[in-house]
């Protein structure tokens, strides 16, 4: 292949890029509308250069009039997440989306590498749509989180630079920085957790706060007037105190209250 049989060849490649660039980049503001947080942190893209296609085929023995089929990550996504757990949150997005094709996936998260190396990688054949019509491509998605992102960054540069001269100590280091990496990683879901946790405890405050609200209104309606004054001022006295436990006890008291005063007003 000469230079401008390259260049034609890749076309459909760097249009495959962009598209699904596009996509991510919308998919990213979209869930951040609509769930206000996005599972999406950043996407990029790279068509694999001349040199490195040529270098993998030759690795691999593909001979040059099946490079297509033969080389899978000529088109690279790449789609950088905060946490472990949005990994699955985008592939299933993926595996659900009717404009490509699943071809595989390869999960180097849970079976992580021997380099210590992890992403959730998908395989897909793209649909783009050029001048002399519909042509199919291949692509690889790479899903991972912002640690795995820097750890992959640096080991590759590193990589690069001394290619095989890596010294065995240096590899072993590098393994261990993946392995800070992956504590990094859960830790910072642990802490998540924990945020998501107390903002579900701050929910379940104002629910209880509007229940007895609400509940001491229906005495006043059941003419409970003394009753609903006292548990008002109790109600007050827990506020100030902050006590979430305390209103919670007073919401089952206030319901038992309604209870007798239904039953009371039911039989006169
Ligand atoms: P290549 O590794 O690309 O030759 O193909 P493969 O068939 O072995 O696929 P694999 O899923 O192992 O790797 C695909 C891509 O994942 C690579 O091109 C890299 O971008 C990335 N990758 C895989 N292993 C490593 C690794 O040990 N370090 C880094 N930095 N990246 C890796
Ligand atoms: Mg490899």
């Amino acid at each position: 292949m000469d230079a401008r049989d390259w260049d034609l060849f890749l076309l459909p490649y760097e249009q495959a890029i962009e598209e699904l660039k596009v996509k991510f980049k919308t998919l990213r503001s979209e869930l951040k509308v609509r769930e206000s947080y996005a599972p999406i942190e950043f996407v990029t893209g790279r068509v694999k250069r001349i040199s490195s296609i040529l270098e993998k085929a030759k690795k691999l023995n593909v001979p040059m009039d099946r490079i297509d089929t033969g080389i899978e990550d000529i088109a690279g996504i790449r789609i950088m997440c905060q946490f472990v757990e949005d990994i699955q949150r985008v592939a299933e997005i993926i595996r659900k989306r009717q404009d490509l094709i699943l071809v595989y996936e390869k999960d180097y998260v849970t079976h992580y590498k021997e380099s210590g190396y992890r992403s959730f990688h998908m395989i897909v054949e793209y649909p783009v749509q050029t001048a002399l019509g519909f042509k199919k491509v291949l692509a690889e998605i790479q899903i991972r989180t912002l640690a795995m992102n820097f750890w992959a960054t640096i080991e590759h540069s590193l990589i690069y630079k001394y290619k095989e001269s890596l010294p065995p100590h240096v590899r072993e280091r590098l393994k261990k920085a993946a392995e800070a990496a992956s504590q990094l990683d859960t830790e910072m879901s642990s802490i998540r957790a924990e945020i998501l946790d107390a903002q579900r405890g701050f929910e379940d405050r104002s629910n209880i706060v509007s229940k007895v609200l609400s509940d001491i209104q229906d005495l006043y309606f059941y003419t409970r007037v003394r009753e609903a004054a006292q548990f008002q001022l109790k109600f007050n006295e827990l506020w100030d105190r902050e006590d979430v436990w305390g209103l919670k006890e007073l919401s089952l008291e206030v319901q038992a209250a309604i209870m007798r005063a239904k039953k009371n007003s039911g039989q006169s």
